[in-house]
């Protein structure tokens, strides 16, 4: 068959479309109907053996595409006699309707099949357990701290806070510690380079006492919380830095007998309703006179002195725990701050918060509180009461 193109092969259409008077349909060996049956039974067999939509792809590209035996018996109708054209049509047209009928149930089939795998595989069991994120835990030092401010706020006292970098005036000299005060050696306290600048972190919270005072506004009931600094070596016992309470009230007519009930109270409310406090004769320079103040054990209340069949592990059967200082405002103090001591009486009292931590919920070590592992914290979910 001639090429006209040097190109691309093309069918020579002139051969097929020519008149051809004498033309027998029988000639035509893709219209015979043995020929069409065939493709037809080829068509449906490969159609029912398709597993997938990708085989299904291929089975009707090659048997209902422009290149399968229907496809090709269908283009040789026209070229038919008018006579042969209504036979082949309809036949061939069956044909056709039968093979694409087939492919599309078989697509139908294969689709809900290829879904029901997918739901399968993607199935989700919304009853299995999933790892959640971890639930955080405020810090039982920031609970325990929260639950003392409380106390005093419902005492009607405010709560104060101050600088960590402090000036060493406020830290030590307005508080009445001579400047050859062991507690000012860099032994003790964590001076700010250049040292003879005089800038240090706060050892105590008393200084916030300070600054208060030093506003001028009388009377004065003042709960002052904050982390200190004390150059310590970190143990079990012993932190470089902690945290304190301070309390100072400032008013006139105050004795030591306000400052006793002040701490019964704060006692009672933190540790258990009926405790109280002991008062050992002590020395402070920010105070005087000045005392140690115990709590009564809370545990034992003091059942298991003197008493060897029961041991009390609170206060090692003492009866009393140490807590922490008190005393009557130092007048130098209260002259620093610009204070009348002969009008107004103070009174102020100081304690750690860790050391509280340690014996009243039961933390061993003080490395707990500062690693910052969940697992510390996570105990103290439900509060630190
Ligand atoms: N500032 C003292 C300390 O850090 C504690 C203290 C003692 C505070 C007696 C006071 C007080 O207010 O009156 O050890």
């Amino acid at each position: 068959m001639p090429v006209r193109s040097n190109q691309f092969t093309r069918l020579d259409l002139g051969a097929m479309s020519g008149p051809n008077t004498n033309y027998d349909p029988v000639e035509v060996a893709v219209l015979r109907p043995a020929a069409v049956e065939a493709a037809v039974n080829d068509a449906v067999a490969a159609i029912s053996a398709a597993a997938t939509l990708d085989d299904l792809k291929q089975v009707r590209l090659a048997h209902a595409g422009d290149k399968a035996p229907l496809s090709l018996a269908n283009r040789e109708i026209g070229a038919l006699p008018p006579a042969a054209k209504a036979d082949a049509g309809a036949r061939v047209g069956r044909a056709r309707a039968v093979v694409k009928s087939a492919l599309d149930e078989r697509e139908a089939q294969l689709l809900i099949e290829r879904d029901s795998a997918i739901l399968v595989e993607q199935a989700v069991d919304v009853t299995v357990p999933v790892q959640r994120r971890p639930v955080g835990a405020q810090h039982p030092l920031s609970l325990l701290m929260a639950h003392i401010e409380d106390i005093f706020l419902a005492m009607g006292w405010r709560i104060a806070e101050g600088p960590e970098i402090e000036h060493e005036w406020f830290n030590f000299d307005a508080l009445n510690l001579p400047a050859n005060h062991p507690a000012r050696s860099m032994q003790d306290t964590f001076f700010i380079e250049p040292a003879d600048a005089g800038v240090l972190l706060r050892t105590h919270t008393s200084p916030i006492q300070i600054r208060e005072m030093l506003k001028g506004e009388l009377p004065l009931y003042i709960a002052c919380p904050g982390r200190v600094f004390r150059s310590d070596e970190l143990d079990a016992t012993h932190l470089p830095f902690f945290h304190q309470i301070e309390g100072l009230a400032v008013d006139r007519g105050l004795t030591m007998a306000h400052l006793k009930g002040a701490l019964d109270h704060f006692a009672a409310a933190m540790f258990g309703d009926g405790l109280t406090t002991r008062l050992r004769p002590s020395f402070f320079p920010f105070t005087e006179p000045s005392a140690e103040v115990d709590l009564q054990c809370f545990v034992c209340r003091g059942a298991s002195v003197d008493n060897p069949q029961s041991f009390c592990r609170t206060c090692k059967s003492e009866g009393w725990i140490e807590w922490g200082g008190a005393g009557m405002v130092h007048p130098n103090v209260l002259r620093a701050c610009g204070i009348d001591p002969d009008s107004y009486s103070g009174f102020a009292f100081g304690m750690g918060i860790e050391r509280a931590l340690m014996f009243r919920n039961g933390v061993r070590d003080l490395r707990d509180v500062i690693e910052g592992d969940m697992r510390f914290s996570t105990n103290f979910l439900g509060g630190v009461l």
